[in-house]
């Protein structure tokens, strides 16, 4: 369709590909649920994920923070053991393989050299592999036994925003058609859930001024940022910080709140941005303990809680979701607020310096 790949009235493609986001979420649990209205995914691929003893996620840059989210899912929904690499290493640093291994490549384009040398090389072993991308026909699409298509419609923005929740949101269908056909994993709705998420990140895209305020607030004169969280929260700060230098150029880490102490916490200074996200009910504590460590040292800190979980002062509450499916809805504000963060220091959103959509060269 031509108007998914003009921007219309929308002044960059990545703030429409942001406000697409929900409807991503909706076509995906359309595209994925059968005739009786139940989440789905294709027999043979079941069957395959199925027979592993293992799950190894392939994947590069905000594809790679979609796989640390994937393997809590495969782990706690399904209950198979799951490691993810960063394509570019795993062929220097092959890890010892299971007995019957499944190779999960996550790719937004389908096209990522880094990733494809390693689905070669797995083809050469003889090993399973299912590429989860947004580009039918896509080389890695071709190469691999089997694909999982995200559905996300074309994305042109160089910062990947909609892939990301789109691949987040397959991988939560995979892992979780996977553990009901094995009679493992949580017993939730998840069909029901993802509902509730396009709802949340819709009420999120609808807070644009708000967002933009905040970066204005924390981010105007920055240097730098830190993104802290526990968990699956940990997991989208290290996707936060990487949206944030990709477009704004401020330098930018995401890292484990517990690892503050380890090093991080000698360079919080007067005014230094600190993100802290505190979704995970049974980490909101610890994480409200390392704002305080850094609020002590002078940091501006940012608390971004979930309805439910929320205190007096947290400065952004996200709509309450089921507690596996934040990441979906957490990564939303992050986006936004590294896009006003970019248009303050006029950087170029769509086109940063430097970077390119999908990277074919090793
Ligand atoms: C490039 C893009 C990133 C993307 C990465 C992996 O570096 O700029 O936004 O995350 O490639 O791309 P892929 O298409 O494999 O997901």
């Amino acid at each position: 369709d031509a108007s998914d790949i003009e921007k219309g009235t929308y002044p960059h493609y990545m703030l429409k590909e942001m406000d697409e986001q929900p409807g991503v979420v909706r076509k995906i649990v359309q595209e994925y649920s059968n005739s009786l209205g139940e989440l789905t995914i294709d027999d043979n691929i079941l069957e395959a994920i199925k027979e592993a003893d293992r799950i190894y996620i392939i994947a590069a840059g905000t594809s790679y923070h979609a796989g640390l989210v994937g393997k809590q899912y495969f782990e706690k929904l399904a209950r198979i053991p799951v490691e993810v690499h960063i394509s570019s290493e795993f062929g220097y640093n092959m890890p010892l393989l299971s007995e019957k291994p499944l190779f999960i490549f996550i790719t937004q384009s389908g096209e990522t050299a880094d990733s494809r040398q390693v689905l070669v090389k797995v083809k050469e072993l003889n090993y399973p592999a299912l590429t989860i991308t947004n580009v039918p026909g896509s080389t890695l699409s071709r190469e691999a036994d089997y694909t999982l298509l995200l559905h996300a419609g074309p994305e042109i923005a160089v910062a990947s925003t909609k892939a990301y929740v789109a691949q987040v949101a397959v991988l939560a269908i995979a892992a979780y058609v996977t553990g009901k056909s094995l009679g493992k994993g949580e017993d939730f709705d998840l069909k029901h859930e993802l509902g509730i998420v396009a709802n949340g990140i819709q009420t999120i895209v609808d807070s644009k001024n708000e967002l933009e305020q905040v970066a204005e607030d924390y981010l105007k004169i920055a240097r730098n940022a830190f993104f802290i969280g526990r968990n699956l929260d940990f997991c989208v700060s290290v996707e936060g910080a990487l949206k944030l230098k990709e477009i704004s150029y401020i330098q930018a880490e995401g890292f484990a709140g517990g690892e503050l102490k380890h090093g991080t916490i000698a360079l919080i200074e007067e005014g230094t941005p600190v993100f802290a996200l505190a979704t995970q009910e049974q980490v909101a504590l610890n994480i409200r303990g390392n704002v305080k460590e850094v609020v002590a040292r002078g940091a501006n800190a940012c608390i971004i809680s979930m309805e439910g979980l929320n205190e007096e002062g947290d400065r952004l509450v996200i709509p309450k979701v089921h507690p596996l499916l934040t990441p979906l809805v957490s990564v939303v504000p992050l986006q936004l607020i590294s896009y006003y963060a970019a248009l303050h220091r006029r950087c170029d959103v769509d086109k940063p310096r430097n970077l390119a959509k999908s990277v074919t060269v090793e």
